[in-house]
């Protein structure tokens, strides 16, 4: 099946993305060349957004997306196959651990669409204004009230015809409660917004106690 991205390529399950700096690994990743073009792997197990574009397909139109707010960066592994997808995009990159965001640093200096930021996820208002209006939201943070957290940055920098995907860490949220009433808790807040709320994606076994949800705004 032809890949539906101009820089991403599918091999059967397996994912690539076309490197944007070419001869460079971000994190030990396979690499080859097909047609003069070199592509890194993008390996479900170790990024949830692959496990979720290799079930649903990527979450965002690369036609329109000049802008993205990613929270919880970490390392950079995913964010490296977004700077990848979106070389024309302006990627803004939240992550509060200081530990963390110094390799995201490294990452952003070999790649001119990245944009680190140090700060909490809880806070858009630090940083509301040098991120503007973005396209696509994405949020991987393990924290218990990981749906206010995407609620208030989608409603600080989501364009009104953005979309957003919340890798919602369902045992981050509460130990106790059924995944069902998690999940609607979860919906119910983003609603209050006006965000509409997609099939939530399994993702496991690439990423267990991971629930996926696709959100328009
Ligand atoms: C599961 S890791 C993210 C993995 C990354 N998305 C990837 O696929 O490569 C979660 C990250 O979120 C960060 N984080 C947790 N709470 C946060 C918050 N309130 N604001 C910003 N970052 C946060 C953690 O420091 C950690 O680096």
């Amino acid at each position: 099946m032809p890949a539906p991205w101009p820089h991403l390529r599918r091999e059967g399950r397996d994912l690539y993305t076309e490197n944007a700096t070419p001869g460079l690994r971000s994190y030990g990743e396979e690499l080859k060349v097909v047609d003069g073009r070199e592509f890194r792997h993008w390996d479900p197990w170790r990024s949830k957004l692959a496990a979720y574009a290799a079930r649903e397909g990527p979450p965002f139109d690369p036609g329109r997306t000049r802008a993205v707010l990613y929270l919880g960066g970490a390392h950079g592994t995913t964010v490296s196959h977004l700077s990848d997808l979106l070389p024309e995009a302006r990627i803004f990159v939240v992550e509060k651990s200081a530990t963390a965001f110094a390799p995201l640093l490294t990452l952003a200096r070999s790649r001119k669409n990245l944009y680190p930021i140090l700060a909490d996820a809880h806070l858009p208002e630090r940083y509301r204004a040098e991120v503007g209006i973005v396209q696509f939201l994405y949020q991987d943070v393990a924290q218990r009230d990981q749906a206010t957290i995407f609620r208030e940055n989608a409603l600080a920098c989501l364009a009104p015809d953005g979309t957003g995907v919340l890798m919602l860490k369902i045992r981050s949220v509460t130990q106790r409660r059924p995944v069902g009433q998690i999940l609607r808790e979860s919906e119910r807040e983003l609603s209050q917004l006006g965000l509409r709320t997609g099939r939530p994606v399994e993702l496991a076994p690439f990423a267990r106690e991971h629930l996926a949800i696709p959100v328009t705004a």
